[in-house]
């Protein structure tokens, strides 16, 4: 079953509304992972180089065109630019770099991954570090960043730019300064953690969502710890609520967390690496919930952030840290 609910994007480019996450899935399962979901029906990708699995991808990707099983325009691949890359000479190297590894002539869209810069050691192959952790570069400047953003999308490397991560503010000044407006907001959306000001916001300045961590993300809480992060997460497929609409419809949790994103006009990009799971994640275009249980989900809103990258330690010294404490 191909995913074909699409959202439509300010320059008139369409992007299947459910994707499949890559984060957190390393390179020895991606590749099972990524051939079971381009057989169950995904088309929509979302990837990026700090995920370090675009290279078994690529090679995935380049199989299916390949073979003819697929063509290119019927995938929608996403990659972004990494946090050490936020300077405008970066800009095209870093995309170059992605597209080598993806094995593509171009992406679909192209996502400044954070609105910080980090600086990195090149010839070690490692982020700076001081006491305080990675140590942020202080000339994080989104305005000339962004125009090199419109100098690829304007060279074809990329179909459409957008950006991730970024609050309200920092969309506002990219609107103010730029000649082309970003197409996509990427965002940690989920029943806790609704973020209705700056979805009413993108939807008025007509910029589409997508939401990662639509599950709740709990592979967070392994980085946390390797990080010394103590932090309990929720678990979103244990709530009563969820689990109770879930029975109601004969889905799974899962199922239900998602189809209220895909039912509010946002995209979702799962992240599974399991064939039965990612089927189930895919399976959600054959039900829709009644305005009641949506007015119940919607009820749980709880400002509950579970990626607030405690486990970056440092970059929330950054001046362009976007998440208020
Ligand atoms: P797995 O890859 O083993 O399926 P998110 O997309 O919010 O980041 O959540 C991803 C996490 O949720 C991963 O730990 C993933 O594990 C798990 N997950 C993905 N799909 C499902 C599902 N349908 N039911 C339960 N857990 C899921």
């Amino acid at each position: 079953m191909v995913c074909d609910k699409f959202l439509t994007f300010n320059n008139g480019v369409k992007m299947p509304a459910l994707g499949i996450g890559t984060w957190q899935a390393p390179e020895k399962e991606v590749e099972e992972a990524l051939n079971l979901a381009l057989e169950a029906g995904y088309r929509h990708i979302d990837c990026a180089p700090v995920y370090l699995n675009e290279g078994v991808i690529g090679r995935v990707l380049k199989s299916w065109i390949d073979s003819g099983k697929i063509t290119r325009e019927e995938l929608f691949i996403t990659t972004k630019l990494p946090p050490p890359a936020l300077i405008p000479e970066a800009v095209e190297t870093v995309l170059k770099k992605s597209l080598a590894d993806l094995q593509l002539e171009y992406v679909d869209l192209y996502l400044i991954h954070v609105p910080f810069g980090i600086k990195f050691d090149e010839a070690k192959g490692e982020f700076i570090k001081d006491d305080g952790g990675v140590v942020p570069d202080m000339t994080t400047d989104h305005v000339a960043v962004w125009k090199s953003m419109e100098a690829v999308l304007e060279k074809g490397l990329t179909k459409s730019i957008g950006v991730s991560n970024f609050n309200m503010k920092q969309i506002q000044r990219i609107l103010d300064n730029c000649s082309v407006q970003p197409a996509n907001l990427q965002i940690e959306h989920h029943v806790y953690l609704q973020q209705k000001d700056l979805i009413n916001f993108c939807k008025a300045k007509g910029i589409t969502v997508t939401a990662y961590a639509p599950l709740g993300s709990k592979g967070i809480a392994t980085l946390n710890k390797a990080a010394g992060v103590d932090r309990q997460l929720p678990d979103l497929m244990d709530i009563e609520e969820v689990k109770s609409i879930a029975a109601a419809h004969g889905k799974t949790p899962a199922q239900i967390l998602l189809r209220w994103i895909i039912e509010r006009g946002l995209s979702a990009i799962p992240k599974s690496t399991n064939p039965e799971r990612l089927k189930q994640n895919l399976n959600i275009f054959d039900f829709k919930l009644s305005a009641e249980e949506v007015e119940k989900l919607n009820a749980l809103d709880a400002n509950i952030r579970v990626c607030d990258f405690a486990f970056f330690k440092g970059v929330e010294r950054h001046p362009e840290f976007p998440f208020a404490s």
